[in-house]
């Protein structure tokens, strides 16, 4: 009886050879030189346990090709056997969520042994695992969604701190999981995330489209060329240089782009307009948890609460809905835990108003990381990781923001080559 089925996908049928002779019988190797449609090959012969991918996958290109299948739903687990020197980068092996890497030509025994890693890694990914897949990162196996997370801070009035929290959001998320994470910027017309953290980026996201045609292999292959690197370690994408640019982005080729941006990292933060456009939309139909920013004054409370009701007409998950109140001072005749029951219990940060922000601003750093020791720096940090609770602390261990030190410790400890600035500033 057959109990496994492996793929190899590889342009000579010497790789599928030396698998099936390094394992025993009960084994079907099925061997395929479609190398361009991997997608296609493993649902028309599919299901396997395992799919070794042959040195033919060995460039970005490859490693994307790959990648895809992860869109698709279970993947197999997928061995690369590459050359001695792979020219594809860290990044590139990783995002295909490859479990097992082997040097090609390599012994028998070393081929049955990564493929029995395989199998292991297959048992374990199984249905019942969750949907989490393993990937191999750093020489580790760590499991991860197959799609990054996506944060979209969004408001129904203007000012209200939405881009001060997405910045943040994604310095705090590069800075506690140590994961890959994009900010992307979808007030498409006078989007100010470049400013705030003083970047010139080269490109902007009507760059990406301008591209024809905008489809997914495009997107995936070229999308890292249009982002701009923030040293504190996020990617950043950029809104278009002017309003008329923003006019000619369709919805329909943002929710591409999100779509794309989600198989290349772990987290997405994305800062939007102050309206529901369709563009807020796209973003929407892509993302896992939405951070609402409301300030403590009447019409934008009540506007909050039609944004609210709103939401749920979308029928967005309400659990994944959260309130920020911010821009909080004392003696403006409205009470929080009035605003609390208003709002459905849905706030899940409370930040004081503070000149740290402007600050910050001005100098291009996140409030997070230059006040990380004033009273904003520590309630930023202590919402984030109350909200994102578990999920954004795979490199924390069981570290907590409320430790002594807080977001500046944190930093300090895992990311002080990137953040020197963190060891010349403290509260301000
Ligand atoms: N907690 C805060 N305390 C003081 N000023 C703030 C605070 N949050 C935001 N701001 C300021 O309010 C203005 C609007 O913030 P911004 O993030 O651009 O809002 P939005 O993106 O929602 O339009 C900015 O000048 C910013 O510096
Ligand atoms: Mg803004």
């Amino acid at each position: 009886m057959i109990s496994r089925r492996i793929l190899v996908i590889s342009r000579s049928p010497a790789l599928g050879r030396a698998i099936q002779a390094s394992l025993g019988p009960g084994y079907q190797v099925v061997t395929s030189t479609n190398v361009i449609d991997v997608v296609e090959e493993v649902q028309a012969l599919g299901p396997f346990d395992v799919l070794v991918a042959g040195p033919v996958f060995d460039s970005h290109a490859g490693m994307a090709r790959l990648a895809q299948l992860r869109s698709t739903g279970p993947v197999p687990a997928t061995v690369l056997a590459l050359g001695p020197r792979p020219k594809a980068s860290l990044n590139d092996i990783v995002r295909t969520g490859a479990i097992e890497l082997v040097e090609y030509p390599t012994s028998k025994r070393q081929l049955s042994a990564a493929l029995q890693r395989a199998f292991d890694i297959s048992d374990l990914s199984a249905p019942a695992n969750g949907g989490l897949m393993p990937v191999v990162a750093h020489g580790m196996v760590v499991e991860r969604p197959q799609f990054a997370e996506v944060f979209t801070v969004a408001s129904s009035s203007g000012g209200c701190g939405k881009t001060f929290y997405a910045t943040n959001l994604a310095c705090y998320l590069a800075a506690q999981t140590g994961q890959r994470v994009c900010l992307v910027d979808l007030d498409l017309q006078f989007g100010e995330v470049s400013t705030a953290l003083h970047l010139r980026p080269r490109f902007t996201i009507s760059d990406l489209l301008a591209r024809e045609p905008v489809d997914e292999d495009d997107l995936n292959e070229h999308l890292e060329d249009f982002l701009e690197e923030h040293e504190l370690g996020f990617s950043v994408l950029a809104a278009p240089f002017s309003p008329a640019e923003a006019d000619m982005i369709a919805p329909k080729d943002v929710y591409k782009v999100m779509g794309a941006l989600r198989k290349h990292f772990d987290y997405i933060v994305v800062d939007t307009p102050s309206q529901l456009s369709e563009v807020v939309l796209a973003a929407f139909d892509h993302s896992t948890k939405v951070l609402c920013m409301v300030t403590l004054d009447l019409p934008s409370i009540r506007n909050m609460r039609v944004f609210l009701s709103t939401l749920e007409k979308l029928r967005i998950n309400s659990d994944s809905i959260g309130v920020v109140l911010n821009k909080v001072e004392d003696d403006v005749g409205i009470n929080v835990s009035d605003v609390q029951d208003v709002l459905d219990n849905r706030i899940v940060s409370i930040l004081p108003y503070s000149r740290e922000v402007s600050r910050s601003i001005n100098k291009g750093k996140p409030a997070l990381v230059s006040a990380a020791n004033s009273d904003i720096g520590k309630k930023l940090s202590d919402g984030m990781h109350q909200f994102l609770g578990g999920e954004a602390t795979p490199a924390l261990g069981a570290s907590s923001t409320k430790e002594t030190g807080g977001f500046r410790r944190l930093m300090h400890r895992h990311r002080s080559p990137r953040v020197p600035e963190l060891e010349k500033t403290g509260s301000q």
